[in-house]
C-alpha cells in the first residue's frame, strides 16, 4: 500500500519533469564560503591604507523642522574579498569586514534605523543605511547643513568621500549643494563633505506670511 502510494505521487512528477523542461527548478549557486574568503583577512586595516575612497549617495526622504530622514549608501572596493560566483550577496551579520567609520559630525540624536551590507564578486561593498538626525538650521533661511565625516580614519591615513549622487524631493526643500572641506585635527587630516539643504524660497514666503 505504501509503495503504491509513493509511486502514485512520484510518477506524475517524473513524467511531467521529463516532458516539460520548464518545470525543472534550477537553484542558482547562492553560496559564498565566508570562512574561506576571510582567511588571513585583517579587518583593522582598510583596503587602501593611505587613502581609502568611499562613494557616497544620499537620498533625503523627509524633513521636519531641523530633523532629516535620509538614506545613505557607501560603496568601496576591498580587493582582498573578490570571489567567483554570484554577482552580489548579502553579508551575514556575524561577518566583520573593514567598515568606514563614517558619522554625521553635526548630528544630534542620530539614529540608524535600518542597515544592510552587500558584497559584489569584484570586492565592492555597498553599505546602505537609513538615518534620522537633527542638524544645524539657519534661522533666517531655514537651510539645513549636514556634515559627513570619518571619525578617526579607521584603518587608513585618510578616508576620502566622493558624493556621487544626491536625491531630494520634499515640498519644503528641493535643492542641495555640497562641497569638500579639508580639516586638520591633532595632525590628522579629514576630508569632510558639507551638504547644505536649501529651503525653497516659496516656502519662506508662505511661512513668512503665515505669521501675520
Ligand atoms: C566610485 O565612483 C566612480 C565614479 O562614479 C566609479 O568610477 C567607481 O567605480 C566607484 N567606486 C566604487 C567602489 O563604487
Amino acid at each position: 500500500m505504501i509503495i503504491v502510494y509513493y509511486l502514485s505521487i512520484l510518477l506524475p512528477l517524473l513524467v511531467s519533469s521529463s516532458f516539460d523542461e520548464d518545470l525543472i527548478i534550477e537553484r542558482r549557486p547562492h553560496h559564498v564560503d565566508w570562512e574561506d574568503l576571510f582567511m588571513e583577512y585583517n579587518r583593522y586595516s582598510a583596503p587602501n591604507r593611505v587613502k581609502q575612497e568611499i562613494n557616497v549617495t544620499i537620498e533625503v526622504i523627509s524633513i521636519r523642522n531641523d530633523k532629516i530622514l535620509f538614506e545613505m549608501n557607501q560603496d568601496w572596493r576591498d580587493e582582498r574579498l573578490r570571489f567567483v560566483g554570484v554577482a552580489r550577496v548579502p553579508v551575514p551579520s556575524h561577518i566583520l569586514p573593514w567598515y568606514p567609520d563614517t558619522y554625521i559630525r553635526n548630528g544630534w540624536d542620530v539614529v540608524i534605523e535600518r542597515q544592510s551590507t552587500e558584497l559584489n564578486y569584484d570586492g565592492t561593498f555597498q553599505l546602505k543605511q537609513k538615518y534620522q538626525a537633527a542638524v544645524d538650521m539657519d534661522e533666517s533661511t531655514k537651510d539645513l547643513s549636514l556634515v559627513i565625516s570619518s571619525y578617526n580614519n579607521y584603518g587608513t591615513d585618510r578616508v576620502h568621500y566622493n558624493l556621487v549622487s544626491t536625491v531630494i524631493n520634499v515640498p519644503s526643500h528641493s535643492h542641495l549643494v555640497s562641497k569638500q572641506v579639508a580639516r586638520k585635527s591633532d595632525g590628522i587630516h579629514f576630508d569632510d563633505i558639507h551638504i547644505t539643504i536649501q529651503s525653497n524660497p516659496i516656502n519662506n514666503i508662505i511661512s513668512g506670511n503665515s505669521t501675520f
